[in-house]
């Protein structure tokens, strides 16, 4: 039988999964990685930290395992993440570089990290979490010292370093129509009015059981009808713990609402779920007392929500 990616495929959609390179050795955790999924994140090992721990030195071979992998497995990789206010090196603080010296810093970083991965990365998660629940932008070191046109200067600098990848701004809780995927809307709109190279919009999709947005597919839709494609970049659909049966049909039922909200629209061009299995992944970890908010659980056994994804596809 085929895994997801195989479903996906013939759907004319990705379905991908957050890879952490470290993790590989582990042979359950591989070939679940390399059979059900056609693209891959890194969940950690190309953001900056990880990257460059200490400035001018760079580290790619977490990176690199992670392309290796994909291409190994006839994969597509996402890049994630070339400029994003967390997971940052510790050298790289607010105040510490003058605001000319930081303009540069990030034009090297966008361009050394593009540069690298040019050919291997389908597209670039090139700005990442930019705004506040309320729309108004996130005051990152970014934002604070090189003001709004960060973003737009980002991806020109992404787009020089590498023509072919698609450049994405991604964000969560813009799944639905509320303030922050208004404002996100409007960015978007005006980056493309004044001919900056923008090609998608990543809806990261850390979503609670039972809170799906109800207008997730017409959202969506009028990203596309910017002439934007969509892609859901890291979803996992969490409950309170423990998991019942009844909680695991709950959430099969909101997978199945995701994909279709996604499949339903032309231009929204695949799904990437936040981890291979429910053992690793980050929602326990950030969010107290919920998990299993994966479609394979801790054992790397199928959940409804796998084969609510298998059915949509
Ligand atoms: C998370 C990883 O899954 C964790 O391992 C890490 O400790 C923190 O970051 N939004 C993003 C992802 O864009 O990069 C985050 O990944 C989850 C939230």
């Amino acid at each position: 039988a085929g895994g997801l990616r195989d479903y996906a495929a013939a759907a004319g959609v990705h379905i991908g999964t957050a890879l952490s390179e470290g993790r590989l050795g582990e042979t359950a955790y591989a070939n679940t990685a390399a059979n059900e999924f056609n693209a891959i994140t890194a969940e950690n090992s190309m953001k900056w930290e990880s990257l460059e721990p200490t400035r001018g030195s760079y580290q790619w071979a977490g990176g690199d395992r992670v392309v290796q992998f994909a291409q190994d497995n006839g994969a597509i990789v996402r890049g994630h993440t070339l400029v994003w206010h967390s997971q940052t090196p510790p050298w790289l603080t607010p105040g510490a570089f003058s605001n000319a010296e930081l303009r540069t810093i990030v034009q090297n970083h966008v361009q050394t990290v593009a540069g690298r991965y040019a050919g291997d990365v389908y597209a670039w998660d090139v700005v990442n979490e930019p705004f506040n629940e309320d729309g108004t932008r996130r005051n990152s070191i970014f934002q604070q010292q090189l003001g709004d046109g960060y973003i737009a200067d980002a991806l020109r600098w992404a787009r020089a370093a590498d023509p072919n990848a698609a450049l994405y701004i991604n964000d969560y809780n813009i799944e639905g129509i509320n303030a922050k995927s208004n404002a996100m809307y409007n960015l978007a709109r005006d980056l493309l009015a004044q001919g900056v190279p923008l090609d998608g919009i990543g809806m990261q999709a850390h979503l609670i059981a039972g809170q799906v947005p109800s207008d997730f597919q017409a959202n969506i839709q009028r990203f596309v009808d910017l002439g934007l494609d969509v892609a859901i970049t890291e979803l996992d659909i969490r409950m309170q713990l423990p998991a019942t049966a009844d909680k695991l049909q709950a959430q099969a039922a909101d997978y199945t609402r995701v994909m279709n909200a996604c499949l339903n629209v032309d231009g929204c061009i695949g799904v990437t779920v936040w981890g291979v299995t429910d053992k690793y992944s980050w929602v326990p970890d950030v969010f107290s007392g919920y998990g299993a908010a994966l479609p394979i659980d801790e054992n790397y056994a199928f959940k409804p929500a796998y084969y609510a994804v298998q059915r949509t596809l």
